[in-house]
């Protein structure tokens, strides 16, 4: 899986132990086997949760805005391992893998203009990514999955500190490791990826589940993540900036980016979405109190909180850097609180619930889970 800011790697067990517990508490969902029990998760970004709920057997339906994340939701969601097994990818991998580097824009722009990969990565991710739709030959999920393959790669050479916002001064180590294509994990079974923005979505996808990690502050995934969307839409897009980013991410601006529109849009959202339950993850970083987002999601039902503290983001251990990749500061803490609201459809099936995640204790890895 890709680095991503906001990822919920670690808190994946407490996440999972959650879907869980609705899963086995809820009278109706408790008799379907989870393959029949359809989790929505429309802003997936790496797909890692979604990824987690396919490997515990339920059907993910994956969206986010942006093409990147919607390939790794049509390899990691979508496409079902026993179409796509590794002596099947394997053999195209390695002729991918063996084309000379070639120069063109993107080798131009962002080994040499601005420096995400030293120019023989850039070379060779250059080559790949232009044959990877002859090899797909029409086959538009082997198409994702290879460019998964590709973006993966990239992401252990690059040389950021995890965000396109600047890259660094200096050379990361991992930069001169030789780019290698490897088969992504796949898992077996089914599922629905799309790509789209979640308001104008809420209403196309019926679900059981629907868990929700929306942005909570100002810093734009399309932003931060440009190199990755240009990556795999490779239409050498006009850029600004030292960071060379895409001009139109000033254009893909989310609402729950901005402080004013935020509360607007998230409340919109809850009162849309097509599911039984809703589960909201959120940390107290953003332009909510928890408080204020308690107040939104019981509008919508009522609704339990989990909290717990957690290690902030790789990039926060690091420091802070300027586009130009120099160190500008130092970060305030390395633990924030996250939560998790979990909307339920009434009283009843609210008591089953509480009752349910008190029972688990939701507390992994030593985590202090507590239950409102
Ligand atoms: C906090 S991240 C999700 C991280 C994800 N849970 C993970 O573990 O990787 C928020 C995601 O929402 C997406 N996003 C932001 N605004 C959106 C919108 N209006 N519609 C759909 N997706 C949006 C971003 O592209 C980003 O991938």
């Amino acid at each position: 899986m890709i680095k991503y800011i906001g990822s919920k790697r670690a808190l994946i067990p407490w996440i999972g132990g959650g879907i869980r517990a609705i899963g086995e508490s809820d009278a109706e969902l408790s008799r379907r086997p989870h393959a029949e029990i359809r989790i929505l998760e429309p802003f997936a970004g790496s797909c890692r949760v979604g990824y987690e709920m396919k490997r515990q057997g339920f059907f993910v339906i994956a969206g986010d805005y942006l093409s990147f994340s919607y390939i790794l939701a049509r390899t990691f969601i979508e496409a079902d391992r026993r179409d796509y097994p590794p002596e099947r990818i394997w053999p195209i991998l390695q002729r991918l893998q063996a084309l000379p580097g070639e120069e063109d824009w993107f080798v131009q722009r962002y080994a040499c203009e601005a420096r995400y990969f030293q120019p023989a990565n850039a070379q060779k991710i250059a080559a790949i990514r232009k044959a990877i739709p002859t090899e797909a030959k029409g086959d538009s999920l082997l198409e994702a999955i290879l460019l998964t393959s590709l973006l993966l790669a990239a992401d252990k050479v690059d040389s950021t500190t995890g965000l396109q916002m600047a890259y660094l001064k200096e050379w990361a180590p991992r930069s001169y490791n030789p780019l290698t294509l490897e088969y992504p994990s796949l898992l077996p079974g089914k599922g629905l990826a799309y790509v789209g923005d979640a308001l104008e979505k809420a209403h196309t996808f019926a679900a059981d589940i629907a868990y929700l990690d929306p942005p909570y502050n100002q810093h734009s995934y399309a932003g931060n993540y440009h190199v990755w969307e240009t990556l795999v839409r490779y239409d050498n897009p006009p850029v600004y900036g030292v960071a060379v980013k895409r001009a139109d991410v000033r254009k893909l601006r989310s609402p729950f980016n901005s402080k004013k529109e935020a509360p607007r849009a998230l409340h919109r959202l809850l009162q849309a979405l097509q599911a039984r339950y809703v589960v909201l993850s959120f940390s107290d970083e953003g332009y909510f109190t928890p408080e204020e987002l308690l107040q939104l999601c019981n509008q919508r039902g009522p609704t339990l909180v989990l909290e717990r503290t957690h290690k902030r983001y790789i990039g926060a251990q690091i420091g802070i850097y300027n586009p130009r990749g120099e160190r500008v500061g130092q970060v305030s803490h390395t633990q924030n609180r996250e939560f998790l609201y979990v909307i339920a459809p009434d009283g009843h099936a609210y008591q089953g619930l509480q009752a349910a995640l008190q029972q688990k204790a939701l507390s992994p890895s030593g985590g202090q889970a507590k239950l409102f």
